[in-house]
């Protein structure tokens, strides 16, 4: 029942139409029994800061924030969680005094699946696939829990070069190894050695032919392959890596995370285990997995 009392949560996107989110979040809220609504908005990028400042001034207790405003959104906000910063991208809007004040939980919510997996960074090899806005988060993080070593694998090596560059220059160490895609086979072969994360859109439905590495031979290398799409639930390259002997997950739970995190960061709360599985229930559920 909304009324008087009922606060407001919501997630600003453009297209924001296919957001899973709000069934995310509205189920804690229900389950909590928090007086709580979450909604979906989609601002102009004209309207940005005007959404943001606005939303403020009507009391909007939290945001999200996804594509393609994770760092233009920054410019609007009047504080940047640490972490946050370095990434470069914040989803996640926390009412301050005076404004909102960014998190990154995509990075929080992978860090968290990891642990409850029990996959290890600390002293891993690790090859990350992809150069975008959701690998710097990852090859972040491989970083920050002290993986041994990151090779930075992307279809436009620059792009690679420069996210290990700042990596390298933030944790004062040679941990990323930024390579060209196609020279893969540079990177040392060890059978069941590497943790592979698979960061970009290659293989999303609805392209579920498509693989961002063809030589199946190759997936004999990893021990783990994390693909961060979830829909398909069984990509291509987590069936080659099965093939192969490697555990695999797809990227739902990091999903579930990242809010998990945000609403336990707007309500100063945590979120029971079996609250956190009816939200997750409830998204397979949507996505028919
Ligand atoms: P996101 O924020 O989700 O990471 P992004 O910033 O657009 O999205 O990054 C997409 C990533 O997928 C990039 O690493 C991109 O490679 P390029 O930097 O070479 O563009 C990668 N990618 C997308 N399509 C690809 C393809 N067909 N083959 C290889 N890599 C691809």
């Amino acid at each position: 029942m909304v009324d008087g009392r009922t606060r407001v949560c919501g997630i600003i996107a453009n297209p924001v139409e296919h957001t899973l989110s709000p069934v995310l979040h509205n189920i804690f809220a229900q389950e909590l029994g928090h007086n709580l609504i979450y909604v979906p908005f989609k601002p102009e990028i004209t309207g940005l800061d005007i959404a943001v400042k606005g939303a403020f001034a009507l009391h909007v207790l939290g945001l999200n924030v996804s594509v393609p405003y994770k760092q233009k959104v920054i410019e609007s906000l009047v504080a940047v969680e640490k972490d946050a910063k370095q990434i470069g991208a914040v989803n996640t809007l926390v009412r301050m005094e005076n404004g909102y004040m960014g998190y990154n939980t995509d990075y929080l919510g992978l860090w968290r699946t990891f642990q409850e997996e029990e996959i290890i960074l600390d002293g891993q090899e690790v090859i990350v696939f992809g150069a975008g806005g959701a690998s710097k988060a990852v090859a972040y993080l491989c970083c920050k829990e002290g993986a041994k070593q990151v090779y930075l694998l992307n279809r436009t090596l620059k792009k690679a070069q420069e996210l290990a560059a700042e990596l390298n220059q933030t944790f004062q160490r040679d941990c990323v190894c930024a390579m060209q895609l196609s020279d893969y086979k540079e990177i040392p072969y060890k059978e069941h050695n590497y943790l592979a994360i698979q960061t970009s859109s290659v293989g999303m439905y609805p392209n579920g032919d498509q693989v961002i590495l063809e030589d199946q031979e190759w997936y004999h290398c990893f021990h783990t392959a994390f693909d961060l799409i979830y829909t398909p639930a069984q990509t291509k390259f987590m069936q080659f890596a099965k093939a192969a002997g490697a555990k695999t997950y797809h990227g739902l739970k990091m999903l579930l995370y990242q809010g998990v995190i945000a609403y336990e960061l707007w309500n100063h709360c945590t979120i029971p285990k079996e609250v956190v599985k009816k939200g997750y229930q409830m998204m397979e559920r949507e996505l028919h997995l």
